[in-house]
């Protein structure tokens, strides 16, 4: 008697939680009107059979306690009305949650002509982004062109590709209303693109290029995550996506440097240009090294710069190593070289020039703790 009521208090308190729950009018930030549909539709099917089947244990439950006078409850094995009946509603069911799922998905994949083309670079555990030039087209890319002043992997000779503009940080701004066509591409493992207020997400897949489209609508500083665990990183690996009005859009588009420039030898001028340590922390923030170190003295997943330019490191053999220019030059340019006691050997190794290597070991340098006589060795 009790869990006949305990379950009917279930359906009750389900059916009213879905109605008053305050996640049900979170408002849009994109034109995925359909996939809240198909969501809708699903939880309404899912959601009756719930009621319909609980509710039957409730009556079964009532109908047949064991009491003098209630009736007995009968097997019936081969009951072939009841089974077709049954075969017959829940193919409806299935049916009815599968094919919405399918044309929504559909139109995911099927690109107007006109959208701006995005294209996401997904990297242990950092995103980057590519935007075509004034010929709206993207260049060709391929693994084996990644470098220090390639860290897109473009392919030099492709002219469509020199105009491309790169974004090496992990926000990227796209203008309202206007259809994106996101294009995914992974350096490394399996990640996931996934910005929930859009309703988007597809998986980043090595060796493989996939896109979905969608049209933003409203403005907003929407975050982007990674959907795949994907290392130790994993939980770090957040990106933004400011959505602007056109205007506010170009403007940021004027700052972003081309391909050509940027794999120019004669784009060094412009990294002398900044003071060495100010271009390291840039880069610390663009190539993600703030997924796993932190400068406050926090741990993560790797030692904090807080302190660490001029301490003793303790090696995994037990050893222990002064952290210096040299220590942190041959760190960084090969992870994999040195172990250090505490810390998981999952450095990734990135595409560096060595004006970058120092500009970044510049950077630690002004966080750690160096003696006085050390101090005249900084920059
Ligand atoms: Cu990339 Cu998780």
């Amino acid at each position: 008697m009790i869990i006949a009521w305990v379950l009917f208090a279930i359906v009750i308190g389900s059916v009213l939680f879905h109605i008053f729950n305050p996640w049900w009018v979170t408002p849009l930030a994109s034109n995925w009107q359909a996939m809240d549909d198909t969501l809708t539709i699903t939880v309404v099917i899912t959601g009756l059979f719930f009621v319909a089947i609980n509710l039957f244990v409730v009556y079964a439950l009532l109908r047949f306690r064991h009491r003098e006078g209630n009736p007995h409850a009968q097997a019936e094995p081969d009951n072939k009305k009841l089974e077709r009946w049954l075969i017959a509603g829940t193919s409806v069911g299935v049916a009815a949650l599968l094919a919405p799922g399918l044309l929504v998905y559909a139109k995911y994949v099927n690109e107007p002509h006109d959208a701006l083309m995005l294209e996401v670079l997904s990297q242990q555990w950092q995103w980057h982004y590519r935007l075509p030039g004034p010929d709206g087209k993207l260049g060709a890319s391929d693994a084996r062109f990644f470098s220090a002043t390639n860290p897109f992997g473009l392919d030099p000779q492709d002219p469509r590709g020199q105009d491309d503009l790169l974004v090496m940080g992990n926000e990227v701004h796209l203008p309202l209303g206007k259809p994106v066509v996101v294009v995914l591409r992974s350096h490394d493992v399996l990640h996931d693109f996934f910005v929930p207020q859009f309703r988007a997400r597809m998986n980043t897949v090595p060796g493989q290029v996939s896109r979905f489209w969608f049209t933003p609508t409203v403005p907003g500083r929407y975050e982007a995550l990674c959907a795949q665990l994907c290392g130790v990183g994993h939980p770090d690996m957040r990106g933004f996506v400011v959505v602007e009005e056109p205007a506010k859009y170009a403007a940021w588009q004027q700052e972003l440097v081309s391909f050509a420039v940027a794999s120019r030898p004669a784009a060094a001028p412009s990294v002398a240009a900044s003071p060495l340590v100010e271009k390291g922390r840039q880069l610390a923030d663009a190539r993600g090294c703030m997924a796993c170190h932190t400068i406050d003295g926090s741990p993560r997943v790797g030692p904090t710069w807080k302190g660490l330019y001029g301490k003793s490191e303790t090696m995994a053999d037990g050893s222990t190593e002064k952290v210096d220019e040299a220590y942190l030059r041959g760190f960084i340019l090969d992870p994999q070289a040195k172990k250090v006691k505490g810390f998981p050997p999952v450095m990734p190794k990135l595409p560096l020039s060595d004006e970058e290597v120092s500009a970044l070991v510049a950077y630690i340098q002004t966080l750690g703790e160096a003696p006085a006589g050390e101090q005249k060795a900084q920059r």
